[in-house]
């Protein structure tokens, strides 16, 4: 997809030429903006009872007499924040999807000035609605015609406009390689697959690309992520991809993102019902793949180093069993009550491996618990960190980006819940709280480290009839690597 910003011609909208044009209207008195043609054919609408001004209602016309684009699509947003403007594309753009249109041209009414915000809004709502996972799926309906989009700008907006374009298409870029990398079911998207799609990106990118198998992680002493591996007969892989932007001495942003490819539960085995969701269970890995994608194609001047421990969770004769001790990189022990909590298992080794980096911040980000979707639903991420600066900036990146956190706390009461008997804790709290224990278990394991926890449990992936990754967080990830690159 082809995306620029365009001048709105003097003689107004109707000139325009476009096989399509979409208005979005900010307001209602944003249609006294319009030039006459088009201004008469939704006064006529209006009238008739078929446009209501309703946020995301859409109406469709087709050659309207006097305006040169055959195809005009109306859209009301409600104001005009950047997050009105994605939803109203969004409705908006289901009215040209599957028609002949193949460049449209999308004019911002009543916005009073479009920023970089409005243009990644825009790039980001496209991007969204063609994306199809065809992977194993090639008789899915093709995504359409539409080939380019042109944001209609006065000559003061435009290089706001056109910054947001150019930030929108990186962030569009990471997110469907993430949104591919976590829709591709388990049999395919193995630890391995999961190596080979970094490589590639190394490649692809300029990207420093490192593996480590079983035999390395031994060595290094990752008896927790060892542990959860030992199920399976996938062999582990430890990602390490390196982005070097900025300067050579500079501490490194390090990302880490679970990658258990499929999560059964091991012997701690999960219910049947909608099992095969766990294969999203490697969505902080995919997160972090788009979110190194992103910033490399927008060559950011910044250090940013992504470890990815990636392995199944597998029930098998070798499986690690509850109550098995064993002892992490850290010097730790654990106690493994619950082998369904595996995912701190693998992402505390991580932790301990990125000291190495002396980074300036870590961030971590995973599919953690069932809890916090409890807690949190499907809108915002839970956010933990027990840095308030590092909370802040990362809660600012993810309004920025459309992409919202929410907060949780980390007191040291909540600590008491992983008491072990037979080693320096164990691996689960109760149910109570359980995003909060688990986030405590991660912590023990980063007082090197200036460090936040990302649960993207609930926002990583929807469930239902539109069933598939969302890619989120890389835009919440990439507006906070960006930030730091200033
Ligand atoms: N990957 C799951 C978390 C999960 C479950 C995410 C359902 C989204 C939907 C994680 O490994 C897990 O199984 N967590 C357990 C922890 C419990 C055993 C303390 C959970 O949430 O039930
Ligand atoms: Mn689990
Ligand atoms: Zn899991």
């Amino acid at each position: 997809m082809d995306f620029k910003t365009q001048a709105v011609p003097a003689a107004g909208l109707s000139a325009v030429t476009a096989d399509g044009l979409l208005v979005v209207l900010a307001t209602a008195d944003a249609a006294s903006m319009l030039d006459q043609p088009l201004a008469d054919e939704l006064t006529r609408a209006l009238r008739d009872g078929d446009f209501e001004c309703k946020p995301g209602q859409a109406l469709y016309a087709h050659r309207v007499s006097g305006v040169k684009a055959a195809r005009v699509g109306f859209v009301f947003a409600g104001d005009n924040s950047a997050k009105a403007l994605r939803k109203a594309v969004a409705a908006g753009l289901s009215l040209f999807k599957s028609g002949g249109t193949r460049n449209l041209a999308v004019c911002c009414a009543g916005f009073g000035g479009l920023s970089a915000a409005h243009g990644e809004a825009l790039v980001a709502a496209v991007s969204d609605g063609l994306y199809v996972y065809r992977d194993t799926k090639p008789s899915a309906p093709a995504p359409g015609k539409l080939k380019a989009v042109s944001l209609l700008c006065d000559k003061a907006e435009t290089a706001a406009a056109a910054e947001g374009l150019r930030i929108g298409q990186a962030l569009a870029a990471g997110t469907t390689l993430a949104r591919e990398c976590a829709n591709r079911p388990a049999n395919l998207c193995t630890p391995s697959h999961l190596a080979l799609q970094a490589r590639k990106l190394g490649k692809d990118h300029g990207l420093k690309v490192e593996v480590l198998e079983r035999k390395d992680c031994e060595k290094l002493g990752m008896g927790s992520f060892l542990a959860v591996a030992q199920g399976s007969d996938e062999p582990l892989k430890f990602i390490v991809a390196r982005w070097m932007g900025g300067a050579k001495n500079e501490a490194p942003v390090v990302l880490v993102g679970k990658g258990i490819t499929f999560d059964t539960g091991g012997i701690s085995i999960k219910p049947a019902a909608e099992m095969d969701e766990m294969k999203y269970d490697m969505g902080g890995a995919a997160s972090v793949l788009g979110t190194l994608r992103a910033v490399a194609e927008l060559k950011a001047k910044v250090n940013l180093i992504g470890i990815i421990p990636a392995c199944e969770n597998m029930p098998s004769g070798r499986a690690v069993k509850p109550g098995d001790v064993v002892k992490s990189m850290s010097g730790q022990t654990i106690e493994i009550l619950n082998t369904d909590a595996e995912g701190r298992l693998i992402l505390c080794d991580a932790l301990t491996y990125a000291e190495r980096f002396k980074p300036a911040v870590v961030v971590d980000i995973a599919t953690l618990t069932g809890a916090c979707v409890i807690a949190l639903g499907h809108h915002r991420s839970g956010l933990f960190s027990p840095d308030d600066d590092l909370a802040a900036e990362l809660m600012a990146a993810g309004d920025k980006a459309l992409d919202p956190a929410w907060r949780m706390p980390l007191d040291d009461e909540y600590d008491e819940a992983l008491k072990s008997h037979y080693a320096d804790m164990g691996n689960v709290g109760g149910r109570a709280g359980g995003s909060i224990t688990a986030a405590m278990f991660l912590k023990r394991f980063t007082a090197q480290l200036r460090w936040a926890h990302l649960d993207i449990a609930g926002t990583a992936w929807k469930s239902g009839v539109a069933k598939g990754s969302t890619g989120r967080p890389v835009p919440l990830l990439t507006h906070f690597v960006l930030a730091r690159a200033k």
